[in-house]
């Protein structure tokens, strides 16, 4: 059997930091532009410990309430004072996020290879595939798996299972790619094979002593190794 790539979406294909120049502008009206990138470090990692900390109390919500409630929290941390609609805009503006440069031709240069490719992620099928289609990469995907579909979040074991169920390849066939170390861990575990895109030379991964199968530095080169 062929094996599938299943691509991480948030970190991985879009750019979650692209939101940051809006961010800049939101915030730069109460002369506060330069916490515009820890802002948005900021939102991305209390969004994700939103997720987990729901994932753990069984609270299942979709991901995008995660997402606005993160940045509803980080504006009161950060005491940045955005209005009711300046966060409208921002979740807006995270419905539109860019892709990563070379996501588009990586994603077509694998196609041409023959190989599978689908995106796998814990935003709801709806919110991801437009996502996608905007940012020009849903042409090259041939679905788009969503934990939503068992209202749980990653890591959780379920979803991967869920993974598996929906691409039916077997768990030795399934490959995740993802950018976010807890979710190549959850991978892992769950018995799939993951690529860690480390797009950062000085990102770290969790040393638990479960390794991702392949290491790459973007997207570009998996394809390079993969076709
Ligand atoms: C995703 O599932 C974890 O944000 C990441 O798309």
């Amino acid at each position: 059997m062929a094996p599938v790539l299943a691509f991480d979406v948030y970190g991985t294909l879009i750019d979650t930091h692209g939101v940051v120049a809006e961010l800049e502008t939101r915030l730069g009206a109460a002369g506060k532009a330069d916490l515009a990138v820890e802002f948005s470090r900021r939102w991305r990692d209390k969004q994700l410990e939103y997720s987990f900390r729901r994932g753990l109390m069984g609270a299942y919500v979709p991901f995008s309430q995660c997402t606005e409630e993160a940045l509803a929290f980080t504006d009161r941390a950060l005491q940045t004072g955005l209005s009711e609609s300046d966060r409208a805009h921002l979740m807006g503006v995270y419905g539109e996020l860019p892709a990563f440069p070379e996501a588009a031709e990586s994603l077509a240069r694998l196609a041409r290879a023959g190989v599978r490719c689908t995106a796998f992620s814990n935003g709801t099928r709806e919110a991801v595939a437009a996502l996608l289609d905007r940012a020009g990469l849903g042409e090259h995907l041939e679905a788009v798996v969503s934990v939503d579909e068992v209202k749980r979040f990653k890591p959780d074991p379920a979803v991967y299972a869920h993974l598996r169920h929906r691409l039916d390849v077997a768990p030795g066939d399934t490959w995740l790619i993802s950018s976010n170390p807890f979710d190549v861990i959850g991978a892992r575990h769950a018995g799939l094979h993951a690529v860690w895109v480390r797009r950062s030379p000085e990102a770290p991964f969790d040393p638990w002593g479960i390794e991702p199968d392949m290491t790459v530095p973007d997207l570009d080169a998996l394809a390079e190794r993969l076709s």
